[in-house]
């Protein structure tokens, strides 16, 4: 097949592309290199550097390579930003994303993969809970509101004019390539800090000095394999959460990362971030249907710190 990865030079859509290219389909990557790098890119992958903001260069790509599949992952990704700056969140990740669903349509492809947020879509998750599907959206930050709009815009084209879809609500996912100098990101921000032996900071839960956030932390192959099964129609569910359904604290993953690279950090206690919801675990069933198990915190943990000493 010929597929396209909008964010194919950044971190879980460059891995959807090797994906891709492993399974001997051609893939166009799509990306305006903002966050994502050139060199994620795999070599065997066509590439536009062209922003989704833009819809006559993205239709001219889409003509001239005719995608029979697309994974949307292109997106502007920090809920913190999001917070400060809810205008450019949704240019890139509503306008940018309405674009993406207008070229697919007028090339006739087959099937649109959005890349969604399963970490921030529910709102808060109360104790002993786990988020399903059916459950209510309930957004708390704008980052969360315009990926919420996009899988409402992708439902209304379904109905309008036939737009076929998966959304793909992810947890927390870490892994190899993920950037450390964002501001999202945590276990590769950490991976990098402990490398360097500089302090880690544990933003605040709720009060300043407590265990921080709890989290569902995905391993970016499983989300690999989600993309690929959704891409290639053996998983047609409409919307499905892509997760483990453990979860994991903020100074859980910390002690965890300290034991993988074999040595303590210095902790400093940080404020809750504005946005950031104090619990978001995910209903781990349809996507065992789907995928099979998932990694386990600790092989995905101990694969992604291996990257990271291997990079040093
Ligand atoms: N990483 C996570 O934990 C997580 C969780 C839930 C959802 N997601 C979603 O998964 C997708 C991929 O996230 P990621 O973690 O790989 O982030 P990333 O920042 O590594 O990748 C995003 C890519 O999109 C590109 N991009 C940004 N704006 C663009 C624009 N206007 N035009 C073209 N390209 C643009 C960037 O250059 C980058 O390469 C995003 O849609 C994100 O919202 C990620």
């Amino acid at each position: 097949m010929r597929i396209v990865v909008t964010g194919g030079a950044g971190f879980i859509g460059s891995h959807v592309a090797d994906a891709a290219l492993a399974a001997g389909h051609e893939v166009l990557v799509v990306d305006d290199l903002s966050s994502g790098k050139r060199h994620n890119v795999p070599a065997g992958a066509r590439f536009e550097q062209l922003d989704i903001r833009k819809a006559e260069p993205l239709l001219a790509a889409f003509r001239a390579f005719k995608p029979e599949v697309i994974s949307h992952q292109a997106a502007q990704t920090s809920v913190s930003v999001s917070t400060r700056e809810p205008l450019r969140d949704a240019e890139v990740n509503v306008l940018g994303s309405l674009n993406v669903m207008e070229a697919a349509l007028s090339v006739g492809a087959g099937r649109l993969v959005f890349a969604s947020t399963g970490g921030a879509i529910y709102g808060e998750i109360a104790d002993g809970r786990r988020a399903r599907e059916e459950d209510p959206a309930l957004p708390l930050s704008p980052y969360a509101v315009s990926k919420l709009a996009v899988e409402g815009y992708m439902r209304a084209m379904s109905v309008d004019r036939g737009l076929v879809y998966t959304v793909l609500r992810y947890a927390n996912v870490y892994g190899p390539r993920q950037d450390p100098h964002g501001e999202a990101g945590v276990v590769a921000i950490f991976a990098q800090r402990l490398q360097a032996k500089l302090p880690i900071q544990i933003n605040a839960k709720r009060e300043l000095g407590d265990a921080g956030c709890i989290r569902d932390y995905v391993y970016v192959s499983d989300v690999v394999r989600a993309n690929l099964a959704a891409l290639e129609g053996t998983l047609v569910e409409p919307v499905i959460n892509i997760c483990t359904g453990e979860e994991t604290s903020t100074a859980m993953l910390a002690d965890q990362l300290e034991r993988h690279f074999g040595r303590a950090s210095e902790r400093r206690a940080g404020p809750r971030r504005p946005g950031d919801v104090e619990r978001s675990v995910l209903d781990p069933v349809r996507c065992r249907k789907a995928i099979g198990d998932a990694t386990s915190l600790a092989q995905g943990l101990a694969q992604t710190a291996a990257w990271f000493v291997a990079q040093r």
